[in-house]
């Protein structure tokens, strides 16, 4: 019998979550055991909501979708829209793959066990007649679902959900704004997309050829520090240079004579600021917080970027462009995203960050000082102690 690399994997994942524990190292070294918490989170943290996508992509036809590895079922039901584990427990086919035989329920294509859609409930077994010993003896595990910001989010965890609310920043809910977003499936590993969200240095460089920085000067390197506030972690820039010498190398500058200089180095500090934004009092521009999402706060606009875990080698990626504005503002905002943002920003430019998630390959890693990001963004992670996801199809058979 041959050995799939699917297989491969979760036979990693088992040895990984089941090795003795080893003492943890004193300092970080090239590897992630100084940060287990991390380092066993290669699925993601159970206990949040995560968004998925536009809640009006979810019509009467059951979507499938992969979330920290389990496999779910998304489906509208009136205003509402359910989920329910993707997986009929009879034989094992995707109910996503089932048909709507009656009104709130579904049922799996091949013997037509028949699911209510908003208990997981087994009410029928078609096939079996209205007598079936098995009817309402089965069900299938449903999950929290909400909408917010015209996503579906949905929660995965143990217990009873949360309000959605409490992962979604209170800037979101508490005033109004015109947003402009798109979400998609990368390759790479969801911590790989967070850590490039926060990392300090690549800006600098894998973006100096992004058109959306055509014409504005990207520094040359910045001496930073990482502050937590309100369960943010942000990068607060003490000093930006804009060149530098490099011996016997030369001058290493973004500068050009057709490209301007960009903002103060904190979104409060530019004279023209939204008033939203401003009262935010952010000390820099890139925050970032679990269970993985990104803030990048400009003066008159913010980009919120998620990055939500489908499986150990594929990233949920999605971004919002948010503009806390009404009426004729709102409007130019939208055709603005519409026309170039979503192109320039939400595609070129963050393609970047895709490709280099999909080709790193870390670790073993060697750090250099602009990773204080990264480290404080892992430590961060060992203090609030979230519960990783372990491999769900283990957890399904128990
Ligand atoms: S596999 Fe679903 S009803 Fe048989
Ligand atoms: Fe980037």
């Amino acid at each position: 019998m041959t050995i799939t690399s699917g297989e491969q994997r979760v036979a990693k994942r088992r040895a990984r979550t089941e090795k003795p524990t080893e003492p943890k190292p004193e300092s970080p070294g090239n590897d992630w055991s100084f940060w287990p918490t991390y380092d066993s989170a290669s699925l993601g943290f159970r206990n949040y909501w995560y968004p998925l996508m536009w809640a009006e992509q979810i019509g009467d036809k059951p979507v499938p979708v992969t979330l920290l590895g389990e496999k779910i079922m998304l489906i509208r039901d009136g205003d509402d829209i359910r989920a329910l584990h993707d997986r009929c427990p009879h034989r094992g086919v995707p109910l996503s793959l089932g048909r709507r035989q009656y009104e709130g329920t579904i049922s799996c294509p091949y013997h037509g066990w028949t699911y209510k859609l908003d208990s997981g409930k087994m009410c029928a077994a078609l096939t079996d007649g209205p007598s079936s010993p098995i009817n309402n003896k089965i069900s299938v595990r449903t999950y929290p679902v909400e909408q917010r910001l015209g996503l579906v989010w949905v929660y995965v965890g143990d217990g009873e959900a949360p309000p959605v609310e409490r992962d979604i920043p209170a800037e979101l809910i508490e005033n109004d704004f015109a947003v402009g977003g798109r979400w998609d499936i990368r390759q790479g590993n969801w911590r790989f997309a967070a850590e490039n969200g926060f990392d300090e240095g690549h800006a600098k460089y894998l973006h100096n050829t992004a058109l959306w920085r055509l014409f504005k000067v990207m520094p040359a390197w910045n001496e930073t520090r990482i502050v937590e506030e309100d369960s943010w972690l942000i990068r607060v820039q003490d000093a930006v240079h804009w060149e530098a010498d490099f011996p016997g190398l030369g001058k290493w500058t973004n500068k050009r004579w057709y490209k301007r200089m960009p903002l103060p180095d904190a979104p409060g500090k530019a004279e023209d600021i939204n008033p939203v934004i401003k009262s935010l009092d952010i000390p820099g521009f890139v925050s970032i917080r679990l269970p993985g999402l990104l803030r990048v706060a400009y003066p008159h606009f913010i980009h919120y970027e998620w990055y939500v875990p489908v499986d150990e080698d594929n990233v949920r990626y999605v971004q919002l462009m948010v503009r806390f504005e009404k009426g004729l503002k709102a409007a130019a905002f939208k055709a603005k995203y519409l026309g170039a943002i979503r192109w320039l920003f939400h595609g070129q430019f963050t393609a970047q960050d895709a490709w280099m998630v999909d080709v790193m390959d870390a670790p073993p890693e060697k750090l250099y000082r602009p990773d204080l990001s990264l480290t404080a963004w892992r430590r961060h992670i060992e203090k609030v102690a979230p519960v990783a996801q372990q491999d769900p199809t283990v957890r399904v058979i128990k």
